[in-house]
C-alpha cells in the first residue's frame, strides 16, 4: 500500500520552484508559502501547498495517512546539497596550517613534508574499512546540519589500486549512511611523487586502467582534476578528459584556484561544474557565465588559506550560475561547514539570501548533474530540513548556527 505522510503547519515554506538556474536572483522571488504543508508519498514529493487544502486532500485520498503536526514556528527548505568535497580521508594536516599561519610558503610546506601528498601517504596507510569508516563519520555529521547529499572525491591514492581502494570505501560508506554520496574520481589531484614518468604518461595510465573498472564496478561516473602549475597544465588534462567524455564520464574540473587556464578548459570540454575560480579575471567571469558550466565557489578553501573568495557576485551579475560548497579536506578546508561558509561568502560576495540558499540546493544538484532533488516540488525526492524559527532570514543571519530542527531524507525523519 501507498505510504502518504503530511507535515505541517509549516510557518513558511521555501520550495524554490520558480527561481531561475542563471543569474542573480531576489529574495522577493522566494515565492515563499506561508501555513504550509508538505505532503510526502513513499520517498517523494506528491504535493506542497496549503496545509488546510492538503488535510482536504489527504482525507480525501482514502488512504493511510501519516499526520506529523508541528507545533511550534518552522521554516522548511530542501535539503542541502554539498557539490564539493574530499571527506574520504586519513590523518590531519594540522602542521600545514600552522605553518602557514606562520607565513610559510605552499614550497615550504611541502618541503617540510605537508602539502597533498602528505594527506597521500596517510591515506594509503589507511584500510579501506577505516577510510569508509572516515567518510560515514563526517557524512553523519553532514547530515545532522542539513546536508542530505554530499559529492565525495577520491584523490589521495593517486594510483589505480589506491584510487580504487578509495572509491570502493565511499561505494561502502554510501550504503551505511542516510545520506547520498556522489563520489568522483580525482586521480588526477597531482602527479603522485612515486610515479616514474610524466604528467601525460600517469594521465594515460589511470584513463587505461582506472577509468574502464570505475565503469564495471559502478564506482564513479565523474571525472575531475586539479588544473594548476603545482598539478596539471591544460595540455596535459585534455586529452585525459577527452577519453573520459568518450567512456560518457561528466567532468568536472578544480579550476583557476591559484592562476588561471582551468575555467577555459572546462568551457571548452563542456565540463558540469567549475570549481574554485578565485583567481579567474573578467574575461574568465564572462566565459563561464555565458556557458551552461556551473561555477562552484568554495569559500571553506578562501577561510582555510587565507585568499580571496569566488567572485560570486560577479559571476551572477553575468549571468552564470553559481553553486557554493565546502570543499572539505584536510589541507586548504579543514572546516566542513557548508552553511556556515555560504554565509560568510554571502556577506563578503554581497549575495541575497536566495543566492545563498540556491547555491546549496538546486544550483548545486545542476554541479552534480542531478535533476531528481535541490527543490520542494512534486516527484522531487523528500529530502528537506525544518529549521526551528518563524521567518527565513533567521537561518542566515546566524551564519551557520542555526542548525535544523529536523532533517527529512527520502520521505524520512532521520534527524530530530
Ligand atoms: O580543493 N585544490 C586542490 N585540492 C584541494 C586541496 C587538497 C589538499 O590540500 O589536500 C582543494 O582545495
Ligand atoms: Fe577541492
Amino acid at each position: 500500500m501507498e505510504k502518504y505522510k503530511l507535515i505541517g503547519p509549516i510557518t513558511q515554506l521555501i520550495g524554490l520552484e520558480k527561481l531561475s538556474l542563471k543569474g542573480s536572483v531576489k529574495d522577493e522571488n522566494l515565492n515563499l508559502i506561508e501555513n504550509a504543508g508538505i505532503l510526502i508519498r513513499n520517498h517523494k514529493i506528491d504535493a506542497i501547498g496549503s496545509y488546510s487544502e492538503l488535510k482536504e486532500k489527504v482525507t480525501a485520498l482514502n488512504a493511510k495517512v501519516v499526520m506529523v503536526e508541528l507545533k511550534a514556528n518552522h521554516v522548511c527548505v530542501p535539503g542541502f546539497i554539498d557539490a564539493h568535497t574530499h571527506i574520504c580521508f586519513a590523518g590531519s594536516r594540522a602542521r600545514d596550517y600552522a605553518m602557514r599561519n606562520a607565513g610559510k610558503s605552499y614550497l615550504e610546506i611541502a618541503e617540510a613534508g605537508g602539502g597533498i601528498w602528505d594527506t597521500v601517504m596517510q591515506t594509503r596507510n589507511a584500510t579501506q574499512e577505516e577510510l569508509s569508516h572516515n567518510v560515514i563519520k563526517r557524512a553523519n555529521l553532514l547530515l545532522k546540519k542539513g546536508i542530505t547529499t554530499i559529492e565525495v572525491k577520491s584523490g589521495y591514492g593517486l594510483s589505480t589500486p589506491e584510487e580504487l581502494k578509495m572509491l570502493r570505501a565511499i561505494k561502502n560508506a554510501n550504503l551505511n549512511t542516510e545520506a547520498d554520496l556522489i563520489a568522483t574520481c580525482l586521480a588526477g589531484h597531482m602527479l603522485p611523487k612515486d610515479y616514474e614518468g610524466d604528467h601525460q604518461s600517469y594521465l594515460e595510465h589511470i584513463s587505461n586502467t582506472l577509468f574502464p573498472i570505475l565503469k564495471e564496478e559502478n564506482l564513479s561516473n565523474r571525472i575531475d582534476a586539479f588544473i594548476e602549475k603545482s598539478a596539471f597544465m591544460p595540455s596535459d588534462i585534455y586529452p585525459y578528459f577527452r577519453k573520459a567524455k568518450a567512456m560518457e564520464f561528466d567532468i568536472t574540473v578544480h579550476a583557476d584556484q591559484f592562476s588561471t587556464g582551468g575555467s577555459e578548459v572546462a568551457v571548452n570540454i563542456n565540463a558540469i561544474s567549475a570549481d574554485h575560480l578565485e583567481a579567474s579575471t573578467e574575461d574568465e567571469i564572462e566565459m563561464i557565465a555565458k556557458s551552461n558550466v556551473v561555477a562552484v565557489a568554495l569559500p571553506g578553501a578562501s577561510i582555510g588559506l587565507g585568499c580571496n573568495f569566488t567572485p560570486a557576485r560577479k559571476i551572477l551579475d553575468a549571468g552564470g550560475i553559481v553553486a557554493i560548497a565546502s570543499d572539505w579536506n584536510p589541507g586548504s578546508a579543514p572546516m566542513g561547514d557548508l552553511l556556515t561558509q555560504a554565509t560568510i561568502l554571502g556577506t563578503f560576495e554581497k549575495l541575497s539570501n536566495a543566492e545563498i540558499l540556491a547555491g546549496i540546493t538546486y544550483r548545486a544538484a545542476a554541479a552534480l548533474n542531478l535533476s531528481d532533488r535541490g527543490r520542494l516540488v512534486p516527484d522531487m525526492l523528500a529530502d528537506f530540513n525544518l529549521f526551528e524559527t518563524d521567518h527565513y532570514n533567521e537561518i542566515f543571519y546566524h551564519q551557520g548556527k542555526l542548525t535544523p530542527a529536523q532533517v527529512w531524507k527520502k520521505g524520512e525523519l532521520i534527524y530530530s
